[in-house]
């Protein structure tokens, strides 16, 4: 069996991919990589086509993540393709959530930050126009969420 995971915020530039590099390096780490396949997505395609921001890259990189994926917009398909849909913030939620309304699905949408277990925060916040502490804040978070995610896709295998 194999889990999926979607990872979802605005523009699939900086708090989403960032997710999946972070999610992917702890995923090999574990030797779970024939167990678990990730994405990512953003809910609009302004950036579609496009690498990551390079301040996200940048920030990632000096902690051992390489970000690689390319920015995409989440599709109707998504929401059946995936196990998990994983959103950084409320809005991005709130989005699938009446996407879903409209369209179905069969994968579950989750919030990220249920997964954190030392950072107490409900989204993870938006770094695209902060200076670089926002990147650091975003990186410390995702660590954070990803450990909680990696023992949830312990337990389903
Ligand atoms: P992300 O950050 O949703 O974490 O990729 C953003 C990227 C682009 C924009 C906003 C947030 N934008 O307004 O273009």
């Amino acid at each position: 069996m194999q889990t999926r995971i979607i990872f979802v915020c605005l523009g699939n530039i900086c708090r989403s991919p960032a997710a999946e590099g972070v999610m992917q390096h702890k995923v090999d780490a574990a030797g779970l990589q024939d167990r678990v396949k990730l994405d990512s997505a953003g809910t609009i395609a302004y950036h579609a086509g496009d690498r990551a921001d390079s301040r996200m890259r940048r920030t990632a990189r000096r902690r051992g993540y390489n970000l690689t994926s390319i920015s995409r917009c989440l599709t109707q398909k998504d929401l059946g393709t995936f196990d998990y849909i994983v959103t950084m913030d409320d809005t991005n939620y709130d989005d699938i959530a009446s996407l879903i309304e409209r369209h179905g699905q069969t994968g579950e949408l989750v919030k990220f930050t249920d997964f954190c277990r030392h950072h107490d925060v409900s989204e993870v916040p938006d770094p695209y126009y902060g200076g670089d502490d926002g990147f650091e804040l975003v990186l410390d978070i995702l660590e954070d969420g990803c450990d909680g995610l990696l023992n949830k896709v312990r337990e389903l295998h």
